[in-house]
């Protein structure tokens, strides 16, 4: 098309030199003279037919120029560039055309005379002005080209740069938005540039449980990273731990991409490489836990610790001295320790009870309640015992029994008191006795002066039944 326009109005143009003195006396008869000189006319013609020769020159040029420019760089020379070459070409071929056609023209007058339409455009145009020459700056600075993924503005919009024209820089976001920026707000923002050519990086967040080992999460991830896609191979991606954090060790693994326009399709298939990596390595990524220990440990781990000094304590306790070593010992295995703060009450009265006590550090107050109020019936120390009445007996608890201070004691269940039973009757004897001497301590003022008759034998036959000795 451009090459039929060009034969056209080199055609004209030899009509127009070739057939001069026919035109004038054309002009001259549709009396044209009356409206300029027609030699003026005739040179007005030929400036208008060289313009557009001169026109269709300065594409082709720049048509030469800016191919020669691609296939050197492999990307297109922004808009703006090609547009001032074009304006500034065509300017000057057309002046010299002017001054050609018309040698007697004053281009000094007409430029003083334009001068003046000049700040009237200029202020009206203010903003259109900005944005070019913010335009041009960007492009003598050069901070960026067509390709390079930029974030701009005070929106940060991320994306491709397709052109730099006149007024905005385009770029298509990654998601396939075309956001146009003013060249003049873009020139006063920060300006984050990743050029095509340059080896950009990126980094991506996982993380592991604290028991998995860093040096083996580290090798894992890195090996799998390398070999995904657009992972650059100049670079080996670096791997290393971020953050002991609360519930994981966070990692951070940075690589460089050999198209960094892709880089979110690279992020995610990075992380799809590292689930499979760990997958396969048996690694585990974590999530926010928080692991609460709950101390509940087996009576029989309980008695396993600490078992020399619970054997000493036992055997210091005077109801147990008739017993051998190994009785002693096997009470001590079946006893369970139990801490008890200052004010707390180990036994309730009137409550069930199949165990008995032995104070191994601290006191405990026995007391019972009389006429509402809490009357001390005896205060237990290191070694003593409690809770053989409910115990050896079968009925409730007599009493309350409240630590003074921080206590511990040791329970020893039924069960491990009858085998001691069974090889030491006299035991029980010496027990109905003590239970005997206690019940005598709960009575109240007015049954101790009624008198109470030695419940000794009663006890000790009730004793027998419980636990089923002959
Ligand atoms: P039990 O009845 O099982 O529960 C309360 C305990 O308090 C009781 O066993 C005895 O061990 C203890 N107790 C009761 N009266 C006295 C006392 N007078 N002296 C010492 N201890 C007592």
């Amino acid at each position: 098309m451009t090459l039929v326009v060009a034969v056209i109005v080199l055609i004209l143009l030899y009509f127009a030199f070739n057939f001069e003195p026919n035109l004038n006396t054309l002009l001259l008869r549709f009396q044209l003279d009356k409206v300029a000189d027609p030699t003026k006319i005739i040179a007005g013609i030929k400036l208008v037919l060289f313009g557009i020769l001169a026109y269709i020159f300065v594409r082709a040029l720049g048509f030469l120029v800016f191919g020669m420019f691609r296939l050197r760089k492999g990307f297109d020379a922004p808009t703006l560039v090609r547009n001032v070459f074009s304006i500034v070409a065509f300017s000057l071929l057309f002046l010299l055309i002017f001054s050609f056609e018309f040698p007697n023209a004053n281009l000094g007058a007409l430029f003083t005379t334009s001068a003046i339409f000049g700040v009237i455009l200029g202020l009206a145009l203010q903003d259109t002005l900005g944005n070019f020459f913010a335009g041009i700056s960007l492009q003598a600075d050069r901070p960026f080209q067509v390709g390079d993924v930029i974030t701009v503005g005070a929106q940060r919009h991320t994306g491709v740069v397709e052109e730099i024209t006149w007024r905005a820089i385009k770029i298509r976001t990654f998601q396939n938005h075309i956001v146009l920026i003013n060249n003049s707000s873009a020139a006063k923002e920060p300006i984050e540039v990743c050029p095509r050519d340059n080896l950009n990086a990126r980094i991506v967040y996982f993380n592991t449980l604290y028991t998995d080992s860093p040096a083996k999460a580290i090798h894992v991830v890195r090996e799998a990273v390398r070999e995904a896609d657009n992972v650059s191979s100049r670079i080996t991606p670096i791997v290393r731990i971020r953050d002991l954090g609360e519930s994981a060790v966070d990692y951070e693994c940075k690589y460089w991409l050999d198209d960094y326009a892709k880089y979110n399709d690279t992020d995610a298939l990075v992380r799809q490489r590292i689930w499979y990596a760990f997958r396969r390595a048996g690694l585990n990524f974590a999530f926010p836990t928080r692991t609460l220990l709950v101390e509940r440990k087996h009576a029989a781990e309980k008695r396993a610790g600490d078992g020399g000094a619970l054997v000493e304590r036992l055997s210091a306790v005077d109801i147990f001295a008739p017993l051998s070593v190994e009785e002693t010992g096997m009470l001590a295995h079946a006893a369970v320790r139990h801490i008890f703060a200052q004010g707390e009450t180990v036994i309730r009265a009137g409550e069930p009870g199949s165990s008995m006590f032995v104070v191994h550090s601290g006191r405990v107050r026995v007391q019972v309640n009389e006429n509402g109020r809490p009357r001390p019936v005896a205060t237990l120390n290191e070694g003593d015992f409690f809770g053989e009445m409910a115990l050896f007996t079968g009925e409730p608890r007599t009493a309350n029994v409240v630590a003074l201070e921080e206590t511990e004691v040791l329970e020893i269940e039924h069960a491990a008191m009858k085998r001691v039973f069974d090889t030491n009757p006299d035991l029980v004897e010496s027990l109905s006795f003590i239970i005997s001497e206690r019940r005598k301590g709960l009575a109240t003022q007015v049954e101790a002066e009624d008198g109470i008759e030695d419940e000794s034998a009663g006890i000790l036959s009730a004793i027998k039944r419980f636990f089923g000795l002959s």
